[in-house]
């Protein structure tokens, strides 16, 4: 049985022998389209617009469906004909890079190598495939090239696409951040019935359309082809491999057929990057070329709040719970990650509890039901209350809130047996329950937040950007304002204190070397701006092509593109924990070519 990895997602694939040949049978697949258009400058919350999917799966066998999808690090082969073909076949490995610390642990016992449960950055290390942390270090400058600007065209245009997972996103952005069309294909209704992301279903999926999806951003941009943009980025990892490859394989032959500069962009750091979307072209401005105070009609620059590096980012996606210091592009430390379940895993098994939405579409559906509850309806414990780290863990919320549900439904009369999942729970109770769990898992955002931010005021950090699937939620948004606004006035105080004691010191007349150092801390720190929340707009917050057409005008503008020839995919590329300095990076990349 082959235990199929997602890397960067939520789900294991346990797929039983016998399903292999049914799942076969499966061809012919057709998705309807989500084409998305224009750009839309609101912090409110858009009801989840899906494409309606044409139903093509086979039926699952009675009493299979949970067996399929247990999670599960068991070892097993892999059938190159089973639906995940491509996926390493092998088991966890023992021993992998911590991302955070780039150190080797190995454990081993009397049962032998165990995988470890306490790793940090990458949320599902279940594919043992090619291996190789994603730095700066790796960039070269302009390796196929790079666009070409001028005064009288000092934009660029870039086409992104996005396979990783379970969207297929593709648009046309220009490098002032202008969106100039996009398309989305989701397929949440292929999985929903699986209770997972199945790889080769997806794969299928996302090849059936990427070639219309492309073609519809390029219209929508007002662009007969890709020999119109101007390069052309893709994401090749981490994510499912044989979803990454089908991307992949079709940017690497548009920038081929038409001689373009092409870009490998890595998915975690172009969610990242979305909190930086119209970041003024300081590039451009140094150079004379144009100065960047009012954005054309359409522009985006001048209307959304931008992260400047370095900037502390919440990423929050269905596979990823982490603290980042973005320190520039492709300049990450992580300071904290899950221990187990990502956020957004947990809200859409919360949501499966409680029979609403489903697949992706659970945390949307949760976010819904809980405007109407009472966030202080059910008792749930505050995950890792008082650790002194930046974790996250929301599997003890999960089996808490599981837990609730099951007595909530038998103080309704519905037995264990009888009443499954709380589907017979009215709609208050589901609401209640739903804010109840939603109120705990913010708490804990604000927790390790509150943590990180103190750590990260020492090195000039003020802005927060929240980034990935679950930064749509706006009920995070509102209490991490709040925090924000919290950890100002926190600050203040602190300095206030501190200045306090100082003249209290100075006044009984023992100024010392300490007290000056004091002074001169207060003062250096009165200066520092209120933390300012970032958060991308919800539709850029899921998976779209948006985002990885800016990652890659963001490399692009620093002079960095990749090479065509033996690009590959990276199931796992976890970020390495570069602490050095831009020059020592660009020692290490090379010369090359000027920025564009
Ligand atoms: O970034 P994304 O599209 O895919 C991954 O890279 O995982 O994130 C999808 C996740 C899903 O778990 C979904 O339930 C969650 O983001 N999500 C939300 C909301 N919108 C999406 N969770 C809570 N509230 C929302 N409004
Ligand atoms: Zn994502």
């Amino acid at each position: 049985m082959p235990v199929a990895a997602v890397g960067g997602r939520r789900f294991l694939l346990l797929t039983h022998a016998c399903f292999v040949g049914m799942l076969l049978r499966v061809s012919g697949s057709t998705l309807a389209r989500a084409g998305l258009g224009g750009f839309c400058i609101t912090s409110r919350i858009a009801p989840p617009s899906r494409p309606a999917v044409a139903a093509f799966l086979p039926t699952l066998p009675t009493g299979r469906r949970r067996g399929i999808y247990s999670a599960s690090s068991s070892s097993s082969s892999s059938s190159s004909t089973s639906p995940n073909d491509g996926i390493s076949p092998s088991a966890p490995s023992s021993e992998y890079t911590d991302t955070s610390t780039t150190r080797r642990r190995k454990r081993t016992g009397s049962g032998g190598p165990k995988l470890s449960r306490d790793f940090v950055g990458v949320a599902k290390a279940t594919d043992t495939g090619r291996f190789r942390a994603y730095s700066a270090e790796q960039f070269i400058k302009g390796a196929s090239g790079l666009p070409v600007t001028s005064k009288e065209r000092p934009y660029f245009t870039v086409l992104g696409i996005e396979t990783s997972c379970d969207d297929t996103g593709v648009a046309v952005v220009r490098s002032d951040g202008v969106i100039l069309g996009e398309a989305l294909a989701s397929q949440y209704q292929i999985h929903e019935q699986w209770g997972g992301v199945v790889p080769g279903l997806a794969r299928d999926a996302h090849a059936s359309v990427i070639d219309s999806m492309v073609q519809e951003a390029l219209s929508k941009a007002g662009l007969a082809n890709a020999g119109e943009v101007d390069a052309i980025g893709v994401t090749v990892g981490p994510g499912l491999e044989i979803c990454l490859r089908v991307g992949s394989e079709t940017a690497k032959g548009l920038a081929e057929k038409y001689k373009k500069p092409f870009v490998a962009v890595h998915h975690l750091e172009a969610h990242c990057l979305m909190a930086r979307l119209g970041q003024p072209l300081v590039e451009v401005e140094e150079e004379g070329l144009r100065e960047e105070g009012g954005k054309e009609e359409g522009g985006v620059a001048s209307t959304l709040p931008l992260a400047r590096f370095p900037f502390l980012a919440l990423l929050v996606s269905g596979g990823h719970c982490m603290i980042l210091e973005c320190g520039d592009v492709g300049r990450y430390r992580i300071l904290g990650g899950t221990l187990d379940d990502a956020l957004g895993e947990a809200y859409d098994k919360a949501a499966r509890l409680l029979k609403v939405g489903s697949g992706a579409a659970g945390g949307p559906a949760m976010e819904l039901l809980a405007r109407e509850g009472n966030p202080k309806a059910v008792a749930l414990p505050v995950p890792m209350k008082g650790k002194k780290n930046l974790n996250f863990s929301y599997a003890g919320l999960k089996n808490a809130f599981r837990m609730a549900v099951t007595r909530v439904r038998e103080s309704q009369g519905g037995g264990e047996e009888g009443g499954k999942e709380g589907g017979e729970l009215d709609h208050q109770t589901k609401a209640d329950l739903a804010a109840s769990f939603q109120n705990v898992a913010i708490q804990h955002l604000e927790d390790r937040l509150e943590r990180a931010m103190k750590e990260s005021e020492g090195r000039g950090i003020h802005t927060l950007a929240v980034v990935g699937g679950v930064a749509a939620n706006q009920a995070i948004r509102t209490r991490l304002q709040a925090l924000c606004e919290k950890r100002t006035v926190a600050r203040k105080r602190e300095i206030e204190k501190e200045r306090a004691w100082v003249e209290e010191m100075e006044g009984g007349g023992e100024v010392t070397a300490a007290t000056a150092a004091a002074t001169a801390a207060a003062a250096v720190a009165e200066e520092l701006p209120a933390w300012e929340l970032v958060v991308p707009p919800p539709r850029l917050c899921t998976d779209n092509g948006v985002m990885v057409a800016w990652a890659a005008i963001e490399k692009l503008r620093l002079g960095y593109s990749d090479v065509l020839e033996g690009q590959d995919v990276h199931a796992r590329w976890p970020f390495a924990n570069l602490e050095k300095k831009k020059e020592e990076v660009e020692a290490v990349a090379g010369g090359g070519e000027s920025r564009p």
